[in-house]
């Protein structure tokens, strides 16, 4: 193999896939790429797998000697196409904390992203174009699937609006400042005893409490728990209520 520098490879590539994409129709190709999910989630920090394989002939087996996958994944972020992983004339070469689960050759293409970020959240592509031993093109393909990173919710912070006074109306308020989806906000009393709260004093998408007519038996710690399907995170307030002016 001879080794051409990194955009001519490039180009050389795309002209390639164009030119094989417009001679093979898909029905006759030979090779098969499998993503099987179309959609993944994922957690912020974390990491995720996103698998990919092909077949020849139908066949799963491991790569026959001689047979050379030209291997790119790329991310769709909003407008730009960014190559973050590429396997060509036997190099990897990738973006930080991107990586091939399987050491090449092999069948599996299946990518391995660490660190996740909430803006790693999007479309992924692979694009495989494999040539035999004789150096004889067995067909290219290109896949796509969808990356959602979620997001833990940030912890909250807690704030009575109002002077608490017997008699008075004061609201507890909580925001999270970020989480992905949006969370979804509950109040508790934890001391001295237990209560819980609901609509229409509660509001769980604004997180905040309505507490009217202010008795001294209100008093106590109030805790707000901000929840999301990855995570939940909580702060809280403590109430007194003062008698007189
Ligand atoms: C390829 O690797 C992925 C990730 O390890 C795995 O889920 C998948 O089953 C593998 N595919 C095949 C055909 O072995
Ligand atoms: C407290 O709220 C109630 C109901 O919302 C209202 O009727 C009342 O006037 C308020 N009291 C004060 C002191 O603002
Ligand atoms: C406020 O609470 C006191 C006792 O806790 C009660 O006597 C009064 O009727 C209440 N006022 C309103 C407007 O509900
Ligand atoms: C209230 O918050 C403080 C600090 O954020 C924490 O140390 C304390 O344990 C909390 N109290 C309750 C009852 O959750």
């Amino acid at each position: 193999m001879i080794s051409l520098p990194g955009p001519l490879v490039t180009n050389l590539l795309r002209f390639l896939f164009l030119g094989l994409s417009a001679l093979a129709p898909p029905s006759r190709a030979e090779l098969q790429l499998h993503l099987p999910a179309n959609q993944l989630q994922a957690v912020e920090g974390g990491e995720v797998v996103l698998p990919a394989w092909y077949t020849l002939h139908a066949e799963v087996s491991s790569a026959q000697p001689g047979e050379v996958p030209f291997v790119m994944w790329f991310f769709k972020d909003k407008e730009k196409e960014d190559q973050v992983l590429s396997y060509i004339n036997g190099v990897t070469t990738s973006k930080p904390g991107v990586s091939l689960v399987y050491s090449m050759p092999s069948r599996n293409l299946s990518l391995r992203l660490e660190g996740l970020q909430e803006k790693d959240s999007g479309p992924y592509s692979c694009s495989v174009n494999v040539q035999d031993k004789n150096g004889q093109a067995s067909g290219h393909s290109i896949k796509t699937l969808e990356l959602n990173v979620l997001v833990p919710p940030a912890p909250p912070s807690c704030r009575l609006q109002g002077v608490p006074r017997v008699g008075a109306n004061v609201t507890l308020s909580c925001q999270s400042p970020r989480s992905k989806p949006a969370v979804q906000y509950q109040w508790d009393r934890q001391l001295p005893s237990f209560q819980t709260f609901f609509a229409p004093v509660l509001d769980v998408i604004r997180g905040s409490l309505s507490l009217t007519n202010l008795s001294s038996s209100m008093a106590g710690v109030y805790v707000c728990k901000a929840h999301n399907e990855v995570g939940t995170a909580q702060c809280n307030v403590t109430l007194e209520v003062s008698t007189g002016q």
